[in-house]
């Protein structure tokens, strides 16, 4: 896109609104305060309604300026990384962004460099660079201590964040956290695959998720991706950690949970498990999972 600098670009979008959660959520917090005010029927999204939506850029000298949206509030600021081409617009992001108006908490979602309005090629997209985009967010736009919720292989990266910035990042939360994905899922294909995937320089990797069925990934993606595998060794990490996983994920088995679980040196770690969610982990009761669970660590940072 053009060079637009801090721009901020305001478009008309239907307003998908997580209803009941704007409402629900006061400023008193505690699991049964919580469970009393959860709604009883689904959140309802309201097509008619319509708001002004805008997005922001952040300029960064020799590196593409990355679109985000930031709310103003209270510390600790949550911010939302995620998943692999996914952008700031997701079902989650959107969620958290509400739940957060609703306790007057600091948010901030974006777009890595070559996804959605950001700028930069998504075919020199790397893992290298993702990561660099989320320690941008957390150093120049980010303020205070945080909380980061990574979604798949954004949960990968919000442990890179922790290691690279302990000082800043207070908790994390991975939902379907996908440490080491797709070079975990590369190493499990046959000899004659992988030879296949090196002569053709791209691997047509099947999804269900994605429109074409298939997900077409560089294998120069693939062999910059081996350089931040995590869980090969222990994870310089030691703030509390939830990680959120679905047993029917088909996409990132929920071991790799149990795998950051083990790694990582904090102590203060949860693994939950939902026997019936997918990777998306995007239904009403995998978001109300999630939203408590921000809830919850946002209490536990406020008490110590
Ligand atoms: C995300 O939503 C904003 C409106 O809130 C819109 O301006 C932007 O274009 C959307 N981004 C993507 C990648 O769809």
């Amino acid at each position: 896109m053009a060079v637009m600098g801090m721009a901020a670009v305001a478009a008309w979008v239907p307003c998908r609104s997580w209803g009941w959660a704007a409402v629900s959520f006061g400023p008193h917090r505690g699991l049964s305060a919580f469970l009393a005010r959860m709604p009883q029927r689904a959140p309802r999204w309201l097509p008619a309604c319509r708001q002004k939506a805008s997005f922001s850029l952040l300029n960064r000298p020799d590196l593409p300026n990355l679109a985000y949206k930031r709310l103003k509030g209270k510390s600790p600021g949550i911010i939302f990384i995620p998943g692999y081409l996914s952008n700031m617009n997701g079902t989650k992001a959107l969620a958290i962004e509400e739940f957060c108006k609703s306790l007057g908490h600091a948010y901030i979602r974006f777009d890595y460099s070559g996804i959605g309005n950001s700028d930069g090629n998504l075919e020199e997209s790397t893992v290298g660079k993702w990561r660099k985009d989320v320690l941008s967010i957390i150093d120049d736009l980010a303020e205070g201590p945080q909380i980061l919720v990574g979604s798949s292989l954004g949960g990968w990266l919000m442990l890179h964040a922790a290691v690279a910035r302990p000082e800043k990042v207070m908790a994390l939360i991975g939902v379907a956290t996908a440490a080491d994905g797709l070079v975990t899922q590369f190493n499990h294909l046959s000899v004659e695959q992988k030879k296949e995937v090196e002569m053709k320089g791209v691997w047509s990797m099947p999804s269900k998720y994605h429109e074409e069925g298939v997900y077409n990934v560089q294998y120069s993606f693939i062999k910059e991706a081996e350089h931040h595998c995590l869980l090969h060794s222990p994870i310089p990490v030691d703030c509390p950690i939830r990680l959120l996983h679905g047993m029917k994920d088909d996409v990132v088995p929920w071991h790799t949970s149990m795998q950051v679980a083990d790694r990582v040196l904090s102590t203060d770690v949860d693994v939950i498990l939902r026997k019936h969610s997918d990777h998306r982990m995007k239904e009403k009761a995998d978001i109300q999972l999630l939203v408590y669970t921000i809830d919850d660590l946002i209490d536990k940072l406020s008490v110590n």
